[in-house]
């Protein structure tokens, strides 16, 4: 098997607005769903807000500097929705938007090409209280929002993304309640899925209206590599009820304009789907000139006799947030974890682009998400040595070589993430960053982990192990 990456391999690390931009007041941005949910005692790990995360809107030159100097060839990062369109309705502000005007012409100065996600679960807090994602309209707005951005940024950003992660934003959101908004309401997030569906749909299509007819549109989701623990046809079944909820609630309206009929099945009991109008589904299948795919770990279900709580599959909380699977339980797979508690299993990326090979062909596909929390601390001497990370994008390029080499058409990878970030309820608990953030002073040290990914970019070739 070849160890070098073709020519022209897009390769970019990946960072969220309210991850690290902080300036969470500034220039009249108004609170997301984050915001509010951050400020709930005991929603997140230690109290931990994103008021500063890491500063990220001040050091935006700073930041630049530093993926030109790490050889980044692209950087993807997302728009705060409640910063270019404070109201989530209505005009956009110039304020917010010259933030990502600078961005993206300190980005192509440096040869770096943006890849913007416009929405990574900052809702304006304000669509929230007019029903959230649950709601129709909430689409019409996202279409909205992503109009004034592709007006604005159009000319300079060639690669879109809609959505990042839907499933998080409909089940951690409404479902467990672990994720902004911390609702728990199953047949809520039901139709959270759909019109976070719809509103890829509308988005895509607003997107094409105004943007250079070069600009490619994708959508990052994280389906889920889930595997049933025994071949018995009870654990088969939950596998395929994880799957249908997992990923085929997304792939297929995006990839074919239909839900699965077993999913309408399953969650028969919660909800009739009578919010999927006509010519919805349409919408939803927009074109699309890539998938993005977020990666980290599988999962292994079985059979349960109840929906137990799924503290194994990662995301915490105490309600599912698997709305109709019935019994399911999730197992932690033996061998290596990270510091989420997530394993290490490279084969799980390799199925997945596999997959979508066989499922979607002729799309090609982005790794628009790989990488691994662990306990960094810096050394004596200030450096700071991650030698378990940097043996985790190991195996997973190693992955997606083998992908490659068996036909997938994978045209990038970004390593989540640049810098050590807010990591969602978990606060700044778990440091996912190639480049060490000292919180006290924001001062960012590259870890071992960022000089091998340089190399690996500048040479395109994976060292042996
Ligand atoms: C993904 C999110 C990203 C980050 C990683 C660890 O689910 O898209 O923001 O939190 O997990």
């Amino acid at each position: 098997m070849t160890m070098t990456f073709p020519p022209g391999f897009l390769w970019g690390a990946a960072t969220a607005a309210y991850q690290v931009e902080g300036a969470a007041a500034e220039d009249g941005r108004t609170p997301s769903i984050w915001d509010t949910f951050a400020r709930t005692p005991g929603r997140v790990l230690g109290g931990d807000t994103g008021d500063t995360a890491t500063d990220h809107y001040h050091r935006r030159r700073e930041d630049v500097s530093l993926m030109a100097e790490l050889g980044l060839g692209a950087y993807r990062f997302s728009v705060s929705w409640p910063r270019v369109q404070p109201t989530g309705r209505g005009p956009a502000s110039r304020r917010g938007l010259d933030f990502y005007r600078a961005l993206v012409d300190d980005l192509l100065a440096r040869g770096i090409r943006p890849v913007l996600t416009l929405y990574h679960w900052d809702l304006p807090q304000e669509l929230e209280d007019a029903g959230g994602w649950p709601e129709r309209e909430t689409a019409h707005r996202f279409a909205d929002y992503a109009h004034l951005v592709g007006e604005a940024l159009g000319d300079r950003v060639g690669l879109w993304t809609t959505l990042n992660e839907p499933w998080c934003s409909a089940f951690l959101g409404y479902a467990s309640g672990v994720h902004a908004p911390g609702r728990t309401d199953d047949a809520a997030a039901l139709r959270a899925a759909h019109h976070l569906n719809l509103a890829h749909g509308l988005g895509a299509q607003a997107l094409r209206a105004v943007v250079p007819a070069g600009a490619r549109l994708s959508v990052a989701l994280n389906p889920g590599a889930v595997r049933a623990r025994t071949p018995s046809p009870g654990d088969v079944d939950a596998q395929r009820r994880i799957d249908a909820l997992s990923t085929r609630i997304f792939t297929e309206p995006m990839l074919r304009g239909t839900y699965p009929a077993d999913l309408l099945a399953d969650t028969a009991a919660i909800t009739d789907w009578s919010f999927v109008l006509d010519g919805d589904m349409d919408v939803i299948k927009h074109p699309l000139d890539a998938l993005g795919i977020n990666y980290y770990a599988p999962s292994v279900v079985s059979a349960a006799t109840d929906n137990r709580p799924v503290r194994a599959d990662g995301h915490g909380g105490e309600r599912s947030p698997w709305p109709g699977a019935g019994g399911v339980a999730f197992h932690r797979p033996p061998g290596k974890q990270t510091a989420m508690d997530w394993s290490v299993d490279p084969t799980g990326l390799y199925d997945l682009l596999m997959r979508f090979t066989r499922e979607a062909p002729g799309l090609p596909l982005i790794v628009t998400e790989n990488g691994a929390a662990y306990d960094d601390k810096p050394g004596a001497d200030g450096t700071v040595h991650d030698p378990e990370r940097i043996a985790y994008l190991h195996a997973h390029l190693e992955a997606v070589l083998r992908a490659l080499t068996d036909g997938a058409d994978v045209r990038g990878y970004f390593l989540w993430s640049l810098l050590d970030n807010f990591e969602w309820a978990y606060g700044y608990s778990k440091r996912f960053g190639a480049v060490y953030v000292d919180y006290a002073t924001q001062a960012r040290t590259p870890k071992s982990s960022a000089h091998w990914y340089a190399r690996l970019m500048r040479t395109g070739q994976l060292p042996p192990r």
